[in-house]
């Protein structure tokens, strides 16, 4: 696995003294894997992810002369600004999230003073397991400590999609702010993305979640991301026709969409059917896995990604092969592409003492097809964002 080692916090904390000359806080907030519900938290619908271990994590301590310094143990390029003249949109560099949380923060009426911040990513970049909305939150909870400000974890999660999507200008939906902020060990978490209303299901002890990286990056894809959103805006708006109340495609059902099959272009139709059908089945996953019932858990699973291959059109050659690399592997339930897609990684439900033999022969698997080495992670839901060290020692 091409992963950067695991470091604890008190490395951090040395590194940050021997750069900045002083003690820091940390805090930290996970990536994710989506369990199921896929493109449906931008049409208000439900989704069902869980956090995972990987972190990002942001030390921080106050500075006296209104300067915000940005460095990471990443990227070699270091930032520096006078707070009165942090830019307005994105500069083009990895500081682009945290800049973007601080401006929104600032927005919503949180006084910043300065700052040295040093970033430490462990999130796989570019592999679709959220490594920009783990740095947001991070970010987030940083500044508050700093600046004395709280808010609720479900209004941070608002807040750092609010400064990707109107900072970093990429309109992603709440999905991964929202469990990078409140994921629970164990448990997947089912969210309301009208009400951001949520349940947590606990993952029983004897799965594992593996998740497998094609090794395509994802983040080619943002043009995609914005055509399907639009292209479920313009459903919505041929639909409101024939059902004047509907706001969003979670108000649409199965057999209006079906009824309406042929007033709508055919792309549009098979986008709506793909939305409304993947909410249909992130409930019914929801009772699958509070019953155990792990056989129609993986069902459904296979289900979503034959929907996002065919009809959401988000798939690829690399996805469906590492898919079907995992599919009749002993111990396997059953497996999917996770997050926007063109690439990055797939998830499965793997029994847990079958999940290192798993990851070895899907592996193989997809070495033999596809010509690359992919990472496989063997995962189980972590805990979403916090403090891991409050400066006090
Ligand atoms: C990306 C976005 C999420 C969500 C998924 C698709 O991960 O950041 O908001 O839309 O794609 O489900």
């Amino acid at each position: 696995m091409n992963l950067k080692p695991h470091i604890s916090s008190a490395e951090l904390a040395q590194d940050f003294k021997a750069r900045f000359g002083v003690q820091p806080k940390i805090f930290s907030a996970p990536g994710r894997v989506n369990l199921i519900g896929e493109h449906t938290d931008y049409n208000d619908g439900f989704v069902f992810p869980s956090a995972i271990e990987f972190k990002s994590r942001v030390a921080i301590a106050p500075r006296m002369d209104g300067k915000l310094v940005l460095q990471s143990q990443e990227f070699s390029e270091q930032f520096e600004f006078d707070l009165g003249q942090v830019p307005g949109t994105k500069v083009g560099a990895w500081c682009d999230y945290v800049l973007g949380v601080l401006v929104t923060l600032r927005e919503v009426g949180v006084t910043t003073s300065g700052a040295d911040v040093l970033v430490r990513g462990e999130v796989p970049i570019g592999s679709g397991l959220s490594s920009s909305a783990a740095l947001e939150v991070a970010s987030a909870l940083a500044f508050m400590s700093l600046n004395g400000a709280s808010f609720p974890m479900p209004q941070v999660a608002k807040l750092c999609q609010r400064a990707e999507n109107t900072f970093v200008g990429a309109h992603v939906g709440i999905m991964d702010q929202f469990i990078s902020c409140l994921g629970k060990a164990g448990q997947a978490l089912l969210l309301d993305c009208r009400s951001l209303d949520y349940r947590l299901v606990p993952i029983p002890d004897s799965v594992r979640l593996v998740i497998c990286n094609t090794m395509v990056n994802h983040e080619n894809a943002g043009g995609e991301y914005n055509k399907r959103r639009a292209e479920c805006e313009e459903g919505v708006k041929i639909l409101a026709k024939w059902y004047p109340g509907i706001r969003a495609l979670r108000d649409v059902t199965r057999p209006q969409v079906q009824e309406h099959a042929s007033d709508l272009p055919e792309v549009i139709y098979k986008r709506c059917s793909h939305v409304v059908s993947e909410n249909e089945r992130v409930m019914e996953s929801e009772m699958a896995l509070k019953s155990g019932d792990l056989r129609r858990f993986g069902e459904l699973m296979k289900a979503s990604h034959r929907s996002l291959r065919d009809l959401y059109e988000v798939s690829c050659y690399e996805l469906d092969t590492m898919v079907e690399a995992g599919e009749g592997l002993p111990g396997c339930w059953g497996g999917r592409m996770t997050g926007g897609g063109f690439g990055g990684c797939t998830v499965n439900l793997v029994n847990a003492s079958d999940a290192e033999a798993f990851a070895k022969r899907v592996a193989e698997r997809y070495r033999e097809k596809v010509g690359v080495q992919p990472d496989v992670f063997v995962c189980s839901a972590a805990d979403g964002a916090g403090v891991e060290r409050d400066g006090s020692v």
